[in-house]
């Protein structure tokens, strides 16, 4: 080459924007032939749902086949029905077929690889980086595929720091992810059913809004009983400040403000897993919510990130080796993550006035009405901004399960959380979502609730 390589000019050249362009165009032409449509062909469907049962070795858990187009909150599946998703794959998608992410797709296809790794990788790895530590003012970070990789690597850092400290503390109740190591932490015995043992963990209660002072005492005493049990033996507490898979309990900022402060006589280091709340919240990191963040030693990211990420302190600094895998992330992950960031700040998603509490606040106060109308059929809501559940039927699992079955043949998508009160939650599209599918999700649950 001649000249000198600029990779803005390659991205800039005007036959590329055309290119974008014309797929933009096309793809918008599809999206207008989308019509709300719940009744779809069943035949087809049972098809493609028969051959993944027999590919994955078990059914999927929805119908749910995804057409490859969709308009926002919305998505249209194999047989023709559409959706109002509302869970977008547990957190992990910002709305359907964005043309902000096809845009910053098509970015990432004219890199050279297809992914990033430990041993080679691209600038916007470095920059996503850079975007990460800037905003939660951690020292280092390291990207990874996955939110229980970003665990496991938070989880390392922890032990190597601390080498013959053998225990974890963490609260009842929650979920860290379903490696080997994780499933002994999250506290749910059918995930780890027939797995060897290989943590150490003591369980703490957390926080109960009904009686927070009387629930903020029981967990303390908890915590000086374990610390008495076991002098100097733990390695780090891990905390989730906003219970994901737990019933999207909620904590508060005195609470963990408690925790932190025994936490840090003992000397003992804090990991927050920020997975499932990453950008959901009234500030991209939960632990900034809760005004915390600056006592926290190592948060991992995951789901809405795309790309997933371990951030920590300089203190936790590993030696060579302890931490690395083939793969960092797709160069597509790290740049929709990179852009999905870029675009809740930029668009005012974060503050007390941000888009993310005011939707919440929004669909908070039609479940709450909800909730009014039908006291015996509906409680909460419970939650905050892009993550919201209520609890039907007192939380009777299997009542629960069908109205969810129910909620997703009207044409809304949401998830079940917790074990008893069991509840429906959602996680909000948050690069798309708007009042109107607010209104329109609210008229389908109240149509299936009856
Ligand atoms: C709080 C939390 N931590 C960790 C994980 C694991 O993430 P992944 O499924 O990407 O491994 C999840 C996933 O649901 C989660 O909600």
């Amino acid at each position: 080459m001649k000249e000198k390589f600029n990779k803005n000019n390659l991205l800039n050249d005007e036959r590329i924007i055309k290119a974008k362009e014309l797929i933009n165009d096309t793809i918008k032409e599809y999206q207008s032939k989308f019509v709300n449509k719940i009744n779809a062909s069943s035949s087809s469907m049972k098809k493609n749902l028969d051959q993944a049962k027999t590919l994955r070795g078990g059914r999927l858990f929805f119908p749910y086949i995804s057409s490859g187009l969709g308009n926002g909150s919305k998505v249209l599946l194999t047989d023709g029905s559409i959706k109002l998703d509302f869970i977008n794959g547990i957190g992990a998608h910002f709305g359907h077929s964005l043309e902000i992410l096809r845009n910053a797709s098509i970015d990432a296809t004219i890199e050279d690889t297809i992914m990033q790794g430990n041993l080679q990788q691209n600038e916007r790895s470095f920059e996503l980086m850079k975007l990460l530590i800037s905003t939660s003012k951690m020292d280092h970070c390291i990207l990874t595929s996955s939110g229980a990789m970003a665990n496991e690597n938070g989880l390392k850092l922890l032990f190597h720091h601390a080498p013959g400290k053998q225990r974890i503390l963490a609260f009842e109740d929650c979920f860290m992810g379903r490696s080997i190591s994780l499933a002994q932490i999250t506290d749910k015995a059918k995930y780890r059913q027939g797995l060897p043992s290989t943590i150490d963990v003591d369980y703490i209660p957390f926080f109960d809004w009904r009686s927070p002072k009387k629930s903020t005492q029981k967990t303390i005493q908890v915590i000086h009983r374990y610390l008495k049990r076991y002098p100097y033996q733990y390695a780090g507490i891990c905390m989730e400040l906003i219970q994901g898979e737990g019933g999207y309990n909620i904590g508060n900022t005195e609470f963990f403000k408690t925790i932190i402060h025994i936490m840090k006589n003992e000397k003992i280091p804090i990991l927050v897993d920020e997975v499932q709340t990453f950008g959901r919240t009234s500030e991209l990191f939960s632990s900034s919510h809760f005004n915390i963040i600056q006592d926290i030693d190592i948060i991992t990211i995951g789901k809405l990130s795309q790309a997933c990420a371990t951030l920590y302190r300089k203190n936790l600094t590993p030696e060579p080796g302890l931490i690395s895998q083939t793969y960092t992330s797709s160069t597509t992950a790290i740049e929709c993550g990179y852009q999905i960031i870029n675009y809740l700040i930029q668009n005012h998603h974060f503050g007390q006035k941000g888009k993310n509490i005011v939707f919440g606040n929004y669909f908070n106060s039609l479940l709450k009405k909800i909730a009014k109308k039908k006291p015996n059929k509906v409680s909460g809501p419970y939650g905050i901004g892009g993550m919201l559940a209520f609890t039907p039927y007192n939380g009777d699992p299997v009542k629960v399960n069908h109205l969810l079955m129910r909620l997703f043949q009207n044409g809304l998508m949401g998830f079940t959380t917790g074990s008893y009160p069991q509840r429906i939650r959602f996680l909000l599209p948050l690069g798309a979502v708007t009042n109107h599918d607010i209104e329109e999700a609210i008229q389908i649950i109240e149509h299936s609730l009856k």
